[in-house]
């Protein structure tokens, strides 16, 4: 973000641009940045007057709204272009799916109600697994690493990882394209979630991560919603720099009721308080979820405190030579160490908001390490695969890396610089540019 401030002193000093797009309408330069809280408002508005700048002249007699493969002309350094084309099929792969509600699971949630989000815990079956039709289910034994099929019954999981993918994806769609379509879906699926009395959510996570015959949920079911909630509260933040009937005032305001209240569920219950308290990876996503929601809320004292609470786990977790002992002990050791680095990049995102100001990216632990030497130590990986990884990995998916060598890049990490025109795009292709916060794109929960 230190090299951004040229460029969006550039871009403001131009004149507003108003040439016709394809509709013969004139293209809307917002000058307002959006409130998001991870990803950098003011970078958003200085892209997408880039994105508009290139893209006008290729709307131009064409007829074709979205940019795609008509600007050859055009200098377009940070492909920007193929960037718009990834994030509008995947926008538009959305458009006929969901909205997703928890009250359209069959199952009942014991000790809650059809509103409450449930999921189950996937590697417990029941006592009786071989042989179902005889005998006890109770109790659940864990199988670790074995995934039971049951847990699918319990569609709040996938369905919750959809509504937050979508959500994003078509709020993000929106503020490149302005393309009505993107707002009025996104909006729908934030309302029938969040918002709507009948189909809402009820803002805990209370019966997450459910062991069948022995509890009606757990603390690090949170992980469940850390791992990606913030994303949503930055949806919310573009859809919200403009008010009418897809996204109202009224929408806005009952989503921050939600959020305030969810916000207070888990500072204050025994589930949060013991999910922040973890070691591994769970602490560290909790404490960015907070921050998030928090700053998101306008508490940036909460956010702050939430940040600063964070950075002695990373002395801990973090050692001189940049690797994570505590996730390269673990079979899928790659995919955790990105894992870990999505939220502390995240966190560091989310301080860099000069009105949380916490300066997690420069934070030192006491060894001389931080986030960047822990970037440091995957890139070797990430440019050339498995063999450069001198630990375990099961599952070894390069692209995993992508998002997190590319903040690295912007803050200037020399490595870094070097790396990035070397790394594997995720699948469905790259949104870097667009999308400037890191997101975990090797998803294990399976298929959207
Ligand atoms: C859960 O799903 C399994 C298939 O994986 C099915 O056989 C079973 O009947 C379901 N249980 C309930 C309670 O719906
Ligand atoms: C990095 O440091 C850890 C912890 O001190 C150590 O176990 C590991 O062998 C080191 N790795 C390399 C590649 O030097």
């Amino acid at each position: 973000m230190v090299a951004l401030g040229a460029i969006v002193t550039l871009v403001l000093a131009l004149p507003a641009l108003a040439a016709p797009t394809a509709r013969g309408k004139p293209a809307k330069c917002p000058e307002v940045a959006p409130p998001t809280v991870v990803l950098d408002g003011n970078r958003l508005l200085a892209t997408k007057k880039e994105v508009i700048g290139l893209t006008l002249k290729c709307n131009n007699g064409n007829g074709n709204g979205n940019g795609n493969g008509n600007c050859k002309n055009k200098p377009d350094p940070k492909g920007l272009v193929p960037e718009l084309s990834h994030l509008v099929s995947q926008a538009n792969s959305w458009l006929p799916r969901g909205p997703w509600t928890v009250t359209a699971k069959t199952m009942d949630v014991p000790g809650g109600t059809k509103n409450d989000y449930a999921s189950q815990a996937p590697y417990w079956w029941a006592s009786n697994w071989q042989n179902p039709s005889t005998g006890n289910k109770c109790p659940y034994i864990q199988r670790d690493g074995i995934r039971n099929p049951e847990v699918d019954n319990y569609t709040d999981r996938l369905d919750g990882v959809r509504m937050m993918t979508a959500s994003y994806q078509l709020a993000l769609a929106w503020w490149y394209t302005e393309d009505a379509k993107y707002r009025q879906k996104a909006g729908e699926v934030l309302r029938e979630w969040f918002v709507k009395p009948e189909t809402a959510m009820t803002p805990n996570l209370a019966h997450a991560q459910i062991i069948p015959c022995k509890n009606n949920g757990r603390a690090i079911g949170i992980i469940d919603f850390s791992q990606q909630y913030t994303a949503v509260l930055d949806a919310a933040a573009i859809l919200g720099t403009k008010k009418d009937a897809a996204w109202s005032q009224a929408d806005e305001d009952a989503f921050k009721a939600w959020n305030a209240a969810y916000l207070t569920w888990l500072t204050d219950s025994a589930f949060g308080k013991e999910e922040l308290a973890a070691k591994n990876n769970h602490g560290t996503f909790a404490g960015m979820q907070i921050a998030g929601i928090a700053s998101f809320l306008g508490k940036y004292d909460l956010a702050r405190q939430a940040l600063n609470d964070q950075l002695p786990r990373m002395d801990l977790y973090i050692s001189a030579n940049g690797s994570q002992p505590l996730e390269t002990i673990r079979p899928t050791s790659f995919h955790y160490s990105t894992f870990t680095l999505i939220a502390y990049t995240r966190m560091a995102l989310i301080g860099a908001n000069k009105k949380v100001n916490v300066d997690v990216w420069g934070h030192k632990t006491p060894n001389g390490a931080g986030i960047a030497k822990a970037i440091e130590y995957i890139i070797p990986a990430a440019v050339d695969g498995q063999s450069k990884w001198p630990h375990q990995e099961t599952h070894f998916d390069r692209f995993a890396a992508y998002d997190i060598v590319n903040y690295a890049a912007d803050q200037g990490l020399q490595a870094a610089k070097a790396a990035v025109s070397k790394l594997e795009q995720p699948p469905g292709g790259g949104l870097w540019q667009l999308r400037p916060a890191p997101e975990q794109l090797d998803s294990i929960v399976g298929v959207l």
